[in-house]
């Protein structure tokens, strides 16, 4: 997923780091979950972990790919559905996949606010969604629902579901990145009929638990081997740029504002977009977690300055820093033109004092 920070293409090197420093045990705290991405790759390993994220559609996904163990089979609802003979052989999850891609379409939320059909009456009409695919993405919104509350479908298959969709729904969106503007020119790729994809389910046998909360209230509650901690690293918060998957994970008709349609986020701002604050948190979290390990991922370009963080990291144990550089691609200010730019990573990992 296309998503600010994204470490998918960094946690095999991070792990790589770990070992080299001998950084191994058995429970690992993903505390800035985002896409779950780093949760997972733990979790295929074999810990057992435990991740949390202010945002909700980030929830959907911790549950769906990190608390969920079983491989889901739909039992309830395909007894329910009739399903065509060729489709048979498909597993569960792609069956009822392929019977969200051909129900009829309905308008709800997204259409009438996301897409230039529904939104024709406000002075910029809004191009989040082409009109087909804003009904798509209520139809199936609207039905995943419907079955949970006919209860035909478990928690788990919920949260895959919703999963699913939340995964889907960035292919399609106009956007250059993030979704606090969209654009003005439909992108090739928002034009294209939304297919929703299954997502693939990771098993291991640990109970892993995920929260949707604000981590710094989780310290006193989880011992950890690995606290790993991925904070935002500059002013910019991640609600207001995530507000659309943050509505269709909830699908709770917010009051919307602005040229966006933005959601309110009072309750879902982080500490870490402040300097000051971000380093008041983490020694909060240094001082006062229970871990053998806490590893932050943090860069050149973020806001708290290395030798606090340092600074703060000797008050509490053995501090080491490993960097290494990395390939980043960024969008300039309109987000039409991309450009690669190297930047450190930087791996600060931390031995509390016994
Ligand atoms: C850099 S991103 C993490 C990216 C993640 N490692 C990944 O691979 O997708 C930072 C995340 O921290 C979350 N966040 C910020 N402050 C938080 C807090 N106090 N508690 C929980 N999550 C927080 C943001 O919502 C965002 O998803």
């Amino acid at each position: 997923m296309r998503f600010i920070g994204n470490k998918e293409n960094l946690v095999e090197k991070i792990y790589q780091i770990m070992l080299a420093k001998n950084i191994q045990g058995n429970s690992f705290f993903d505390f800035f979950a985002g896409t779950s991405n780093v949760g997972r790759f733990f979790k295929k390993k074999g810990y057992r972990v435990f991740s949390s994220d202010l945002l909700y559609f980030s929830y959907v996904l911790q549950k769906a790919y990190i608390e969920n163990n079983e491989i889901a089979n739909f039992e309830k609802l395909l007894s329910k559905l009739t399903i065509k003979n060729n489709a048979l052989f498909a597993n569960p999850l792609q069956q009822i996949v392929d019977y969200l891609n051909i129900l009829p379409l309905q308008e709800g939320f997204i259409s009438q606010n996301y897409t230039p059909q529904g939104t024709q009456n406000l002075e910029i009409p809004r191009m989040y969604f082409s009109n087909e695919n804003g009904k798509i993405i209520d139809t199936i919104r609207i039905q995943i629902e419907v079955w949970k509350i006919e209860n035909l479908i478990t928690e788990n298959e919920y949260f895959i579901l919703l999963a699913c969709l939340i995964e889907t729904v960035p292919f399609y969106a106009n956007i250059s990145g993030v979704y606090a503007a969209f654009q003005k020119i439909w992108d090739a790729r928002a034009v294209k009929k939304l297919i929703l994809r299954p997502i693939e389910m990771v098993i291991n046998d640990k109970e892993n638990k995920v929260f949707n909360e604000n981590s710094v209230n989780l310290i006193s509650e989880i011992y950890t081997d690995i606290l790993y901690l991925d904070p935002p690293y500059n002013q910019r918060q991640y609600a207001p740029n995530y507000h659309l998957l943050e509505t269709i994970a909830k699908y709770d008709n917010p009051i919307i504002k602005g040229v966006s349609g933005m959601r309110s986020y009072e309750n879902q701002k982080s500490q870490f977009c402040n300097a000051e604050n971000a380093l008041q948190d983490l020694y909060k979290i240094a001082k006062n977690a229970s871990y053998n390990y806490l590893v932050l991922s943090y860069n050149s370009e973020g806001i708290m300055p290395q030798e606090k963080i340092l600074q703060i990291f000797s008050l509490v144990g053995k501090v080491e820093l490993v960097e290494f550089d990395y390939l980043r691609f960024k969008s300039n200010n309109n987000g039409d033109s991309k450009h690669k730019k190297i930047i450190q990573e930087q791996l600060y990992i931390l031995q509390k004092n016994d």
